[in-house]
């Protein structure tokens, strides 16, 4: 959990790296239902274009077909979702169908003013999906250098400014409340990450280290 730009997907990357499972982002899911045209995409782009959360039926069904996919049967990591309270209790009972309970829900913290210097420098990998930012790449025209032909790099529709502020205002209405909902079972761990990557990351296992292993 955490507001747009508090480094979600930045440090879900480096967790499946680290454990070798997979990041499963609700937000890259729907990106890419809209960019292949299929019908959960179709009906999706409206309110991604404006902000607003995508309908939970969307979302649920996309998420159930992804935690159905092989290489989720060893565990994953869930960057984005749920983002309400009916989609976290729809979770609730999705894990426990598949006997997989959560085992932490991390909550980046992060100041607005920061979040926003963040959102208008990121830029992402149209190929890989892996994220940038300009404060970091140099040149006039970034490119991804994980991918073989180094594509330039292009920035999310939703960034511009005023969508932005949207995305903020609907994170404090209907996604923040989650966090005392966690809290009130046990699960959340709050981390301060406005602080460079390397040091979020080591915040962020620190963390981890700590929390029980379900499947142990
Ligand atoms: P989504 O793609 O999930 O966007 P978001 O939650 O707004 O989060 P972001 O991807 O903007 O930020 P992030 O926290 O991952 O930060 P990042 O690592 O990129 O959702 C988009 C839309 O899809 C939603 O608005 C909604 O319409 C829909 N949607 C998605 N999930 C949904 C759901 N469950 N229900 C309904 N609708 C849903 O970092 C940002 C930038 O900062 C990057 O450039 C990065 O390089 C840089 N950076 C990262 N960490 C640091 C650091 N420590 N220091 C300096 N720079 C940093």
């Amino acid at each position: 959990m955490g507001a747009p730009g508090s480094g979600k997907g930045t440090q879900s990357q480096r967790l499946v790296e680290r454990f070798g499972i997979p990041q499963i982002s609700t937000g890259d899911l729907l990106r890419s239902a809209v960019t292949r045209g299929t019908e959960y995409g179709r009906r999706a782009k409206a309110a991604m274009d404006s902000g607003q959360l995508v309908a939970d039926e969307i979302v649920l069904g996309i998420i159930r077909e992804r935690l159905a996919e092989r290489d989720a049967q060893r565990g994953f990591i869930l960057d984005g979702f749920p983002r309400n309270l009916a989609q976290a209790q729809a979770l609730r009972t999705m894990l426990t169908g598949i006997g997989a309970p959560l085992d932490a829900v991390i909550l980046f913290e992060v100041d607005y003013a920061e979040i926003i210097k963040r959102i208008s420098g990121r830029r992402s990998c149209p190929q890989c999906g892996r994220v940038f930012n300009l404060a970091e790449a140099a040149g006039a025209a970034p490119r991804c250098d994980h991918c073989a032909e180094h594509p330039p790099l292009v920035q999310r529709r939703d960034d511009e400014e005023s969508t932005v502020r949207r995305r903020l205002e609907v994170y404090e209405r209907e996604t923040r409340p989650l966090a005392q909902h966690y809290a009130a079972q046990g699960l959340l761990r709050t981390i301060d990450a406005d602080a460079p990557v390397e040091e979020v990351t080591a915040r962020l296992l620190a963390t981890l280290s700590s929390v029980p292993d379900t499947a142990a």
